[in-house]
C-alpha cells in the first residue's frame, strides 16, 4: 500500500514480535555497572534477589540482542497489540505542513497506556518465581493501574504507593486501581519508616517518585513472598517496551516510509526507549534517523542534569545507577504530567545520550497543553499530559519542516490517553497552569548532594 493511502496502519495479531529487542547488544559503550547502595561496589545478581526474580535480573544484565517473549505474555498482549499506527492527517492539515506525521497509539491498552507492556511480563516472571505479592510506586497513576491489572490477571496481591500530589489530583486513578483489586496508599505514608520520617520533617510535601520507591522497597524487603516492581528506568523495563518500536518499523514498511525523526516523552525513559531503541542499529549503520526525547522544563534530567551515579529513590535503598540526574532529593513542582516528575533517567538512555546517539529537548507546560488541545481537536484523542510533551515536540518539528520546505517523516509515541487527566485540562483552560523552569541555583544545590563515588 502506498504511503498516501492508509490512515490507520494495522498489523495482524500474528505479527506481534516474538522477541524483545535489547539495545545493550549494540551500544558502542557498555553501561557502567550498578553499585551496591552501602558498599558502593559493583552489584552482584544476589544483591537484587530480595526484590526481583532471577529471570528479570538476568534480563537486566543481558547483552543478548533478542530475548524471547513467553507465549503466556504474547497471549495477553493480543488483547491490544499490535497497537495501531495512525497517520495524523488532520493535524498535518491544521499545521499546513509538508511533513508526514505518524503516531503510535499505546492508549488502546485496557489501562490506557504503554505501561501494561512491561507490567504483564514483570508479573508473569514474579508469578513463575512463586511470588504472591508485589509493591510498587506510581506517579501519574498509569504504572500503578497497569501493575494492578497485571497482578489481578496472575492472581498476585498489589500494593501501590502513589505520589501524594497525584493521589489528591487524580481520585479516579486511585479508583481505577482499586477496581482491579489493588491497595493504593498516598506517599509519603505512615506505613513505612521512611514515610514517617519524611512526614515528620516535611508534613506538606507533595511527594516524589523517589519517596514512593523507597516506601515500596521498604515494604517489599520485609517479606520473602513480596517483591517490588518498577515501571520505568531499569533495563528490563526498556527491553519490554521495545515491542513498540519493533511494531512501528513493520507498520512504516507497510506504507513504504521510514522516519527522519522519532519522538517520545521522557520520564524514567521507558516509552521513549520503547519507540526509539529499535532504530538505534540503523543509526549506528549510518541512517540519518534522529531520536528525540522530550522532558518537562520543570524536571529536565537529560537537558540540565548531571551524568553521575545516583540513587533511584530518596532513602538510598536502591542501587546506585549512572544516569542523567537532578539528584534524588530534587522535588519537582507539582506539574500535571505526574509521570515525568522523576529526578533521573534510564541508564541505557543516559549512556546513549552521552554517546550522542539520542537528542533531548525540554518543553514548558503551557505550550504542551496548547499542543494537546490542538491534537484533541484535530485527531480526536485527548492525550495524557505526559504524551502531550511528545506532541509539542512533533508540532515544532513539523512547523520547522514547513519553514524549511522539507517534507520530513515524523513518528511519535502517543504513550497514553488523558481521559483521567481532565482536571489538568481544566486548569489549563482556566489559566491556573503556569510554566515552570527551575533555577540554576536549585539545580547546583542538588548536585552538591549527589553521592560521592571513588
Ligand atoms: C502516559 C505516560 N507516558 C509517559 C510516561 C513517562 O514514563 P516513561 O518515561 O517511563 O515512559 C508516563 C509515566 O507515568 C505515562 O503515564
Amino acid at each position: 500500500m502506498s504511503r498516501a493511502e492508509l490512515t490507520k496502519i494495522i498489523l495482524p495479531e500474528e505479527k506481534i514480535p516474538k522477541f524483545w529487542y535489547n539495545v545493550q547488544a549494540d551500544m558502542p559503550n557498555p553501561l557502567a555497572p550498578g553499585l551496591h547502595p552501602q558498599t558502593k561496589k559493583p552489584l552482584t545478581p544476589s544483591d537484587l534477589t530480595p526484590i526481583f526474580p532471577m529471570s528479570l535480573i538476568e534480563q537486566e544484565v543481558s547483552t543478548e540482542r533478542y530475548i524471547e517473549i513467553p507465549q503466556e505474555v504474547r497471549e495477553i498482549y493480543k488483547q491490544w497489540r499490535p497497537s495501531p499506527l495512525f497517520r495524523a492527517r488532520r493535524l498535518e492539515k491544521a499545521l499546513d505542513t509538508p511533513c508526514r506525521i505518524y503516531y503510535k497509539y499505546e492508549g488502546v491498552s485496557p489501562v490506557g497506556s504503554h505501561k501494561l507492556n512491561s507490567a504483564i511480563p514483570q508479573v508473569f516472571f514474579n508469578k513463575v518465581a512463586g511470588i504472591k505479592r508485589l509493591t510498587t510506586e506510581t506517579g501519574a497513576g498509569q504504572w500503578g493501574t497497569a501493575l494492578s491489572l497485571a497482578c489481578k490477571m496472575f492472581g498476585l496481591e498489589c500494593i501501590v504507593y502513589m505520589v501524594r500530589i497525584s493521589f489528591q489530583q487524580k481520585p479516579y486513578r486511585r479508583l481505577f486501581m482499586e477496581t482491579y483489586g489493588a491497595q493504593c496508599i498516598p506517599s509519603p505514608s505512615e506505613k513505612t519508616e521512611i514515610g514517617r520520617k519524611i512526614l515528620l520533617e516535611y508534613p506538606e510535601t507533595p511527594g516524589t517518585l523517589g519517596i514512593a520507591i523507597s516506601e515500596a522497597i521498604e515494604d517489599a524487603v520485609q517479606c520473602a513472598e513480596t517483591n517490588y516492581a518498577l515501571g520505568s528506568v531499569l533495563n528490563h523495563v526498556c527491553l519490554h517496551q521495545s515491542i513498540i518500536g519493533q511494531e512501528v518499523r513493520l507498520q512504516l514498511e507497510m506504507v513504504e516510509d521510514y522516519p527522519d525523526v522519532v519522538i517520545g516523552c521522557c520520564g524514567g525513559g521507558s516509552n521513549f526507549a520503547g519507540i526509539a531503541f529499535p532504530f538505534v542499529p540503523d543509526k549506528l549503520k549510518g541512517k540519518k534517523v534522529r531520536l528525540v526525547a522530550v522532558e518537562p522544563s520543570a524536571c529536565p534530567s537529560l537537558t540540565r542534569g548531571k551524568f553521575a551515579y545516583d540513587y533511584c529513590d530518596i532513602a538510598g535503598l536502591t542501587p546506585l545507577l549512572k544516569m542523567y540526574t537532578l539528584g534524588s532529593n530534587f522535588t519537582p513542582a507539582g506539574i500535571h504530567a505526574g509521570g515525568l516528575r522523576y529526578h533521573g533517567c534510564s541508564p541505557l538512555l543516559s549512556q546513549l545520550y552521552a554517546d550522542g546517539l539520542l537528542e533531548a529537548k525540554a518543553v514548558k507546560q503551557k505550550g504542551v497543553f496548547e499542543a494537546a488541545v490542538l491534537f484533541a481537536q484535530t485527531e480526536g484523542i485527548v492525550p495524557a499530559p505526559e504524551s502531550a510533551h511528545a506532541i509539542k515536540a512533533t508540532i515544532d518539528e513539523a512547523l520547522a519542516g514547513k519553514k524549511e520546505g522539507v517534507a520530513r517523516s515524523i513518528v511519535f509515541n502517543l504513550s497514553g490517553h488523558g481521559h483521567l487527566d481532565l482536571t489538568a485540562y481544566e486548569n489549563y483552560f482556566s489559566g491556573v497552569i503556569k510554566d515552570v523552569v527551575i533555577s540554576e541555583k536549585e539545580i547546583q544545590e542538588n548536585f552538591k548532594r549527589l553521592p560521592v563515588i571513588n
